[in-house]
């Protein structure tokens, strides 16, 4: 049995809150002790799993500031993963000493944790280099206020014992970005944690026969739905799946079309600006584009409403472009439905192209096509998501996840421990 730390930043609902998650279920089911560290942790906005005591989960810091002067984002998000690194080495009660910390996102916290006395060994769980992430439309004094902050980034993930990477595609970042690193990462794939999903598709089985609930009040029984899961944020192109569902309205006889819904689904923060922005812009575009009765968009569902509209959806769409892995898409495969994707990023090594879904070029004509396909041709479809849940189960599956992992941990610690 390992003694595990998690250390991470905030415990809210996107994909890299998720494989932490996953990892501690993982890690827990192995036979290991697992516990949670972090700066923020929202009971009506996390994973169910953190809040029902499957892992004690400490909060600490949360009254450092997020931002100053409505800015530095970056850096506070540092100094309050630096005060939870500082409390981990020298402030957490003895019989809490851990064999190893998981660390992601951040890395500064990285030589902190090396200083405790009761040294614990660092694995770091890269999902993406940082400094890509805010490096978009840098003037001059963001790049002077980023500079020491991507050096940091560099040399602290440096000091690593061990780096994971979530996907090939990151891996080949990894090395362009951080060029004077001579640590190797090893891919981890996210996984699914299927057990989950399996008990909630046998109970959405049972209740699908017993009564005829739509998956919500605008969309009924009888519709073709289309699922887009992804934040609110700019960058996952929503809009993409608009335009396109505009263009298959064009391209669909119209008692056709009639049928056809677009359920957006996505985690909402509401401290969140961008959010709040995109949210109402993506409603304006709805308007624009007069596809008001066949468009829903949903905020933050719980896991059981995901799962719902996984399980009733025909098709799930995948917009962003060069998505670093993304996990959705192994998470329509798993419910047997075909996934449209962009031809680029972490979705290139789950879905495979014309065989568990498309893989379109980053334009409305391609991904609409693939939309009209699907709806067009039930066989297809069909198939498609059969060799989707297969895919999952043999490259995918939870087991392979949580052996990989278990064992990178113990081969973390001196031998006379594992
Ligand atoms: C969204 O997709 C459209 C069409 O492919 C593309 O022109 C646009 O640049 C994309 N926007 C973002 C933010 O990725």
């Amino acid at each position: 049995m390992v003694r595990i730390l998690f250390l991470h930043p905030d415990l809210g609902i996107g994909g890299a809150e998720r494989l932490v998650v996953d990892a501690a279920l993982a890690l827990k089911e192995r036979g290991h002790d697992v516990s949670f560290l972090t700066n923020h942790h929202d009971i009506s906005h996390c994973f169910k799993e953190t809040a029902d005591g499957s892992f004690p989960v400490q909060v600490v810091g949360d009254w450092l500031p997020r931002r100053l002067f409505g800015r530095f984002y970056a850096f506070c998000a540092y100094v309050r993963m630096l005060y939870a690194a500082f409390y981990a080495s020298f402030l957490m009660p003895q019989r809490e000493q851990v064999d190893v910390v998981f660390c992601d996102l951040i890395s500064v916290c990285v030589p902190v944790l090396r200083l405790a006395r009761h040294r614990p060994r660092i694995l770091f769980y890269c999902h993406f280099p940082d400094q890509l992430l805010s490096a978009r439309n840098g003037g001059l004094l963001k790049r002077l206020y980023r500079a020491p902050l991507n050096w940091l980034e560099e040399h602290t993930i440096g000091q690593a014992d061990k780096v994971l990477v979530n996907s090939k595609f990151t891996l080949r970042v990894f090395q362009d970005t951080f060029r004077r690193l001579s640590t190797v990462p090893d891919v981890l794939y996210p996984s699914l944690h299927t057990q989950y999903f399996d008990k909630m598709e046998h109970k959405l089985e049972q209740r699908s026969t017993l009564l005829e609930e739509p998956v919500h009040p605008r969309v009924p029984r009888n519709s073709f739905v289309y699922l887009d899961i992804n934040r609110y944020e700019r960058k996952k192109n929503h809009s993409l799946a608009l335009h396109s569902l505009r263009l298959l309205g064009n391209m669909l006889p119209a008692l056709d079309f009639k049928r056809c819904r677009l359920i957006i689904a996505g985690g909402y923060d509401s401290r969140c600006v961008e959010n709040v922005e995109h949210f109402s812009e993506l409603e304006q575009l709805v308007e624009e584009l007069q596809l008001q009765d066949h468009v829903v968009l949903l905020r933050s569902p719980t896991d059981e409403e995901k799962c719902h509209l996984l399980f009733e959806a025909h098709c799930l769409l995948y917009t962003p472009e060069n998505e670093h892995f993304g996990i959705v898409p192994l998470e329509g495969m798993y419910f047997s439905k075909p996934v449209v994707a962009l031809n680029s990023g972490g979705p290139t090594e789950t879905v495979v192209h014309t065989s568990t879904g498309f893989l379109c070029d980053p334009n409305e004509k391609s991904f609409g096509g693939a939309m009209y396909q699907l709806f067009r041709d039930e066989a297809l479809r069909l198939k498609m998501g059969d060799l989707g849940k297969k895919r999952v189960q043999q490259k995918f599956s939870f087991e392979a996840f949580a052996d990989r992992l278990s064992q990178v941990v113990q081969e973390l610690l001196p031998k006379k421990q594992q």
